[in-house]
């Protein structure tokens, strides 16, 4: 076995514990903020409630049956107007979105409950101002466009390898009897990472690739719970054993 350079959490100083947790603590609160985000923007695309593999197709690969608009009706623009006038939009849509009863029945809704968000001013939302905004809105939906996921892309890319290469660093102070488990624990979400955000563009084509998103996305959170839970509790209630203990650092076979 060898310990190359290891310094246990017991034997850091008071300071750099408590920077550690500190940083491990609010980076979770952080992580679960962008669970809650990433339910509430891909659930329900399908009709069911709950998040599922075929949400993730719709959003990344589009609706075989539906339009952007009604897909975003369904799932996460469900909660912005009442289902009623949910019902006279989708109607309005499978009716073949006449222009008429646009200018008498919806643009009112969507000038009450969209227009907010959904405006010339927000170049990140499609505009719902004119007949001719929604009109963009109602083709066929397939999927997140490929220059919303590039940029998406670049924002994880960037966002993720600085988050895990904190905890990396931090963890690599926490006693593991097998040194090649930790190894992949740092290991695992820079390959999740990649594989994720591949699949996001190989699943627009190719859907059974949504697995790999749902599964990436699955084994990058597994390894970030099990860094930031052994840390935290190495820091604060343990001993490593005599074995890995003598010098504490530089000890090698
Ligand atoms: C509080 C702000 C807000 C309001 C109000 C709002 N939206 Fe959205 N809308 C968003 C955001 C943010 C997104 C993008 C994130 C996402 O996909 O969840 C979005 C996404 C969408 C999309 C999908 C765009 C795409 O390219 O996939 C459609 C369509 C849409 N909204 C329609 C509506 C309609 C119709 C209403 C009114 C009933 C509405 N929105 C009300 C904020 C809002």
């Amino acid at each position: 076995m060898s310990w190359r350079f290891y310094v246990h959490f017991s034997r850091l100083p008071m300071v750099q514990r408590v920077l550690y947790t500190g940083t491990l603590s609010v980076l979770t609160v952080g992580y679960l903020f962008a669970m809650i985000h990433i339910f509430s923007s891909h659930a329900g695309r399908d009709g069911d409630p709950m998040l599922s593999v075929d949400d993730i197709i719709i959003a990344y690969s589009g609706s075989k049956n539906g339009t952007v608009l009604e897909s975003a009706l369904v799932g996460p623009m469900s909660r912005m107007l009442s289902p009623e006038e949910n019902m006279v939009i989708v109607g309005w849509i499978r009716s073949g979105v006449n222009e008429k009863k646009y200018n008498t029945e919806i643009k009112s809704v969507l000038d009450k409950r969209c227009i907010t968000c959904h405006n010339k001013r927000n170049p990140h939302l499609p505009s719902l101002e004119s007949y001719q905004d929604v009109l963009h809105v109602t083709e066929q939906d397939t999927g997140m466009d490929i220059f919303s996921l590039i940029r998406v892309s670049h924002i994880h890319l960037f966002g993720l390898t600085f988050i895990f290469f904190l905890i990396g660093m931090v963890f690599r102070h926490a006693y593991m009897r097998q040194e090649w488990l930790k190894i992949t624990l740092v290991a695992i979400p820079f390959i999740a990472i990649i594989c994720d955000i591949a699949s996001w563009y190989v699943t627009k084509v190719y859907q059974p690739f949504a697995w790999i998103v749902i599964i990436s996305g699955g084994l990058m959170g597994l390894s970030f719970a099990l860094q930031v839970f052994i840390s935290l509790y190495q820091i604060w209630f343990f001993k490593p054993p005599a074995e890995a203990r003598p010098q504490g650092l530089c000890e090698t076979d």
